[in-house]
């Protein structure tokens, strides 16, 4: 029986990660001027566009059929407990009115304070909001050029069109010359004094914020051209952040030592056991997308099938951490039929198996194949991912089960062979992950 770490790093963190570890199951908006492109929040890189270049989404920004209270009433539904919203992505758009900057939505046709309303409705609906902020900020003129940086010379696209095959970090370290001249007049500690006026502006304006999720830090090895904690002053921002709501929770991409984190937050991973750093079990978040970019990408095809979604949601619960799915609203300011569908994926299976999420977590048991644990107390609940014809040998668990359901309608599981196997019915249930609720034995040695 494998022990079932406690992630004490993250309860002895500043930040109160106690809601967080039972609520389980957030919903990440990716949302802003590259709604309009549609080819995901990376295209200025991507396509080595100007600031005149991206100019012409900001003169069109004007998102008329927004309605937060519709995106919360949404999520909502989809059994979400908490939401992340992109205050500012990469490319420096700003979705408030932000007094240190013109390039906000206060300025496009749009002249809304988007987050004013949405932290409004999605805590009226009883959600936990938080803000993504960040570091890179391809806008800012003291931002230096770097080789993400749209400016970077196709550097980045080179890199991200060379992913899998052979990559020398030789040809990202090569900027070209007269961007490295360019970037003589712009000053990182200029900056990184903007970052920290825009973070104060977003933990005293807008109530109370449970999560501040910075993104990313890249610093530099060996002559590649990145950026870190120097660079962003990630000890002051986060002693601002800590000093300003001592209770949000931080993630761990400032680049400082991992025991600054109150959670850890892999991408696109899906961990096969807790998440450790440095061999200790942390706090851990895994944010997914439903098709591959983050930011609305009207022609992708690779959206991820109903039954994978749910799947994603048990094997990160199952191995003790949270699941932040992602949406990318469209430039009409709504979300899409292909992200509807996929949110009624979730809000479906939950409303049945909600109580196998929920407030749960890994269990020290391990699970027969083709299943996951989640457990509650005395609760354990194995979901079935190959549904067996007939019985099921519960293994580690068997002689601990008092009484066996499955989750979806409380029909009684018989429990076979003095309780070492479950009779389960041919007809597997008809529902994305079937789930069986065993109830443990409260005598057992
Ligand atoms: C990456 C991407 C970014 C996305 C984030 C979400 O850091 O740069 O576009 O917002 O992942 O985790």
């Amino acid at each position: 029986m494998a022990a079932v770490p406690a992630p004490e790093r993250g309860l002895t963190m500043p930040g109160d990660t106690s809601w967080f570890m039972r609520d389980r199951f957030g919903m990440f908006i990716h949302w802003g001027l590259y709604a309009l492109p549609a080819r995901g929040e990376w295209v200025r890189t991507t396509e080595g566009l100007s600031d005149v270049d991206y100019q012409r989404y900001f003169d069109r920004f004007d998102p008329d059929l927004y309605d937060p209270a519709q995106w919360a009433a949404n999520a909502r539904a989809a059994g979400v407990r908490y939401v992340v919203i992109t205050a500012k992505h990469h490319d420096g758009f700003c979705l408030w009115d932000s007094a240190q900057t013109d390039f906000k939505s206060t300025n496009t046709p749009c002249r809304e304070d988007l987050l004013r309303s949405f932290v409004d409705a999605f805590r009226a609906e009883g959600l936990r909001v938080g803000f993504y902020y960040s570091l890179l900020d391809w806008h800012h003129p003291d931002f230096p050029v770097d080789a993400y940086h749209p400016l970077g010379g196709g550097v980045a696209k080179r890199m991200i069109e060379g992913m899998g095959e052979e990559f020398s970090f030789e040809t990202l370290a090569a900027l070209p010359e007269d961007i490295r001249k360019r970037n003589e007049d712009r000053d990182i500690r200029v900056y990184a004094a903007y970052v920290r006026a825009q973070v104060r502006e977003l933990l005293t304006g807008y109530g109370r914020i449970d999560v501040m999720w910075f993104d990313f830090s890249y610093p530099g090895a060996g002559g590649l051209p990145g950026k870190g904690k120097d660079d962003w002053e990630s000890a002051r921002l986060l002693e601002l952040t800590r000093e300003l709501a001592p209770h949000v929770i931080v993630n761990d991409r400032l680049d400082l030592p991992a025991d600054h984190a109150d959670v850890h937050t892999p991408e696109q991973v899906v961990p096969k056991e807790w998440v450790r750093v440095d061999g200790t079990p942390v706090v851990w978040e895994a944010c997914h997308t439903f098709s591959g970019s983050w930011g609305y990408h009207r022609d992708e095809a690779s959206w991820k099938s109903p039954q994978q979604l749910v799947r994603l949601l048990v094997e990160t619960v199952a191995c003790g951490g949270n699941l932040l799915m992602n949406v990318g609203p469209t430039g009409r300011g709504t979300f899409d039929r292909r992200a509807l569908d996929a949110l009624a994926c979730y809000g479906d299976w939950l409303r049945l198996h909600g109580r196998a999420i929920y407030d749960c977590t890994a269990s020290e048991l391990t699970p027969p194949a083709d299943c996951r644990y989640t457990q509650r107390g005395d609760r354990l609940y194995l979901h079935v991912f190959a549904w067996p014809c007939g019985e099921l040998s519960l293994g580690e668990a068997a002689g601990r089960v008092a009484y066996a359901q499955l989750l979806d309608d409380a029909s009684e599981v018989p429990l076979v062979d003095s309780g070492r196997a479950l009779k389960l019915p041919v007809r597997r249930p008809d529902v994305l992950v079937p789930v069986v609720e065993l109830f443990l034995r409260t005598d057992a040695p």
